[in-house]
């Protein structure tokens, strides 16, 4: 094989790679494969002390090992975690029976959220998109990816921290929600910032700051700056959409929105990774 296949083929086992690690971090337990391409992936996935992340997640389950030697996570025993997942499972549930405002009739799949019980960050967002809506879990369309490399830059995974939204049924045509709809929405997210008890809370964009913080200032003279709700250390910063679409003329908000999360980093403890 020449230099150049096998350097193509590299990359395209390391995407492999990092999309299985992503998976795994979902919670997904296993996926068909063949086993030449296991063999070929063995020494680029881990395998040993990964937890996945929300209903995936045994109780007594440890962290990875890079997150253990620096928490992610506020410690918290198994029985904890365990009552913090099922206090989450009940909101989900009635989540998923809810009507309570207009967006419940169009919805494919009610997207509650996901991620770690107890995290030190959790991510809000303004409400489900397409591939959310058909998935029933956050973030994880063209956004979503966004949002899962900065959340490897920032050194943790998506099992690390609580990705969730203002609103858990996606808005026709993705609008954003209404006054009223995230009115009736919001009980289920201070219910779950109560279980979560995270140390910081990032507002990805205006929507998800209105929600949480009552504010409608602009986002960009809110980002970068500490507010609190309910007693959380709140972060505003540029949705990953934003960025996407061009956010501004230069690269300017790429840069604006790492600052944000190295503040947050700096917030609970861990170490800005090289740039
Ligand atoms: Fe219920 Fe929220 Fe869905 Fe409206 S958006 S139906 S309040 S879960
Ligand atoms: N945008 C959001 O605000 N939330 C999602 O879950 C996906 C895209």
């Amino acid at each position: 094989m020449t230099n150049q296949r096998t350097s193509k083929l590299a990359g395209a086992l390391g995407q492999l790679a990092e999309h299985l690690q992503w998976l795994r971090d979902e919670g997904v337990a296993a996926v068909a494969a063949d086993p030449k391409l296991v063999q070929a992936l063995g020494r680029r996935v881990p395998t040993a002390g990964h937890a996945a992340a929300g209903a995936g997640r045994k109780a007594g389950d440890q962290p990875r090992a890079r997150a253990a030697a620096s928490p992610a996570a506020p410690a918290a025993d198994a029985p904890e975690l365990e009552a913090a997942r099922a206090a989450l499972a009940d909101v989900a549930k009635r989540v998923a029976v809810c009507r309570q405002c207009p967006l419940g009739r169009a919805r494919s799949r009610t997207v509650p959220g996901q991620g770690h019980p107890h995290p030190a960050i959790m991510f809000v967002g303004e409400g489900p998109g397409e591939e959310e809506d058909r998935q029933g879990l956050a973030f994880v369309g063209a956004a979503g990816q966004l949002l899962s490399r900065q959340i490897l830059r920032m050194g943790l995974t998506r099992a690390e921290v609580f990705i969730g939204n203002i609103v858990k049924c996606r808005p026709p045509g993705n609008r954003p929600p209404l006054p009223d709809e995230m009115a009736a929405c919001l009980p289920y997210l201070r219910e779950q910032i109560a279980i979560l008890k995270p140390k910081v809370i990032v507002c990805l964009g205006g929507t998800a700051v209105k929600g949480l913080l009552g504010v409608t200032t602009g986002i960009t003279r809110l980002r970068g700056q500490w507010h609190s709700c309910a007693g959380v250390d709140v972060m505003p910063t540029y949705h990953p959409s934003y960025l996407l679409r061009g956010g501004g003329e230069d690269k300017a908000r790429w840069w604006e929105v790492w600052n944000d999360l190295v503040a947050v980093l700096a917030r609970i403890g861990r170490p800005p990774p090289p740039r």
